[in-house]
């Protein structure tokens, strides 16, 4: 890793309160999510450990790394649901706690219960109900608003069947219906392609290609090498420890993701890529 490729400066002063500060960079500080020495653990072993990251504006960012490298921790932590044994984020410049409303997330598919008994227009109207300020539209009109959302991913005509019934891909429709319903300004995404079909996959980039080109920041943990120099712009790559992030085109190297994924990254992934290059 070469250092000088870390955007995040070391803290080099104590403000009057005593807390730590950075000094100021523009670009960082008002980022749509800004990670500062995150380390987040659920036993002994840290999950995630003493991470800096910078996710850019209008772009899409692919979080990168092996299985059970900390990427859906990472993810949660930039949410804020999870406690932080250490660290800091901050949305848009501001600290976690106050920005919350401005992200929406899409969970991984796999971490939800999906016999809980509700409708699909309803998975979609509970992601307003964060909003406070919707909270004071009639439910009428909340419920036009779920519909809308749900045509754009092409799963209107499913509204009132249950989540249960629904596939793969369309249960991950559904699920980014429900973040467009909450009309954020980050989104933050959780293998949004796993086990899906490639006409799923294409409706979904085709949303977040729209989100991004309504200037919205969008950052993804994504598992397929071979796609993240069609999909993505940046890229950050981990494994515990953050490897590498920047640009897709300097970032996403063979060095760097050998750097992550270490024996795992078996040489059939890297023909993929050379293949995805067109090399
Ligand atoms: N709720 C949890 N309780 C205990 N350990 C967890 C929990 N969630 C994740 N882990 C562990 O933390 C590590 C990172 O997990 P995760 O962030 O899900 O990785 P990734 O998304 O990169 O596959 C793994 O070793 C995983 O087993
Ligand atoms: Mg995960």
């Amino acid at each position: 890793m070469d250092p000088s490729t870390t955007r995040i400066q070391q803290p080099v002063m104590a403000a009057q309160d005593g807390r730590v500060t950075y000094p100021a960079v523009a670009s960082v500080s008002d980022a749509p999510l800004t990670v500062r020495g995150v380390t987040v653990s659920y036993g002994e072993k840290p999950a995630v450990f003493s991470v800096d990251a910078s996710f850019p504006a209008k772009a899409m960012s692919a979080i990168i790394g092996p299985n059970g490298a900390g990427k859906s921790t990472l993810l949660k932590a930039s949410l804020g649901v999870i406690p932080r044994l250490s660290g800091e984020v901050h949305v848009f410049g501001q600290p976690i706690e106050q920005a919350r409303d401005r992200i929406a997330y899409v969970p991984q598919r796999a971490s939800v219960d999906w016999d809980f008994p509700t409708t699909v227009v309803d998975v979609v109207q509970m992601g307003l109900y964060r909003k406070i300020g919707l909270l004071r539209r009639l439910s009428g009109q909340m419920k036009a608003w779920a519909l809308e959302c749900l045509d754009r991913v092409g799963m209107a005509d499913f509204a009132d069947r249950q989540i249960g019934q629904l596939s793969g891909g369309q249960q991950q429709r559904v699920f980014l219906a429900r973040a467009l319903a909450q009309d954020a300004d980050l989104y933050l995404l959780d293998e949004p392609f796993a086990g899906v079909d490639a006409a799923t996959e294409r409706a979904i980039i085709d949303v977040l290609e729209l989100l991004k080109a309504g200037g919205k920041a969008l950052v993804s943990v994504h598992h397929d090498l071979s796609t993240v120099r069609e999909y993505f712009d940046h890229v950050f790559l981990i494994n515990v420890r953050r490897i590498a992030e920047g640009p897709v085109e300097t970032a996403f190297t063979t060095e760097n993701l050998q750097a992550t994924y270490g024996g795992r990254l078996a040489a059939t992934h890297l023909d993929e890529l050379s293949l995805a290059r067109g090399v």
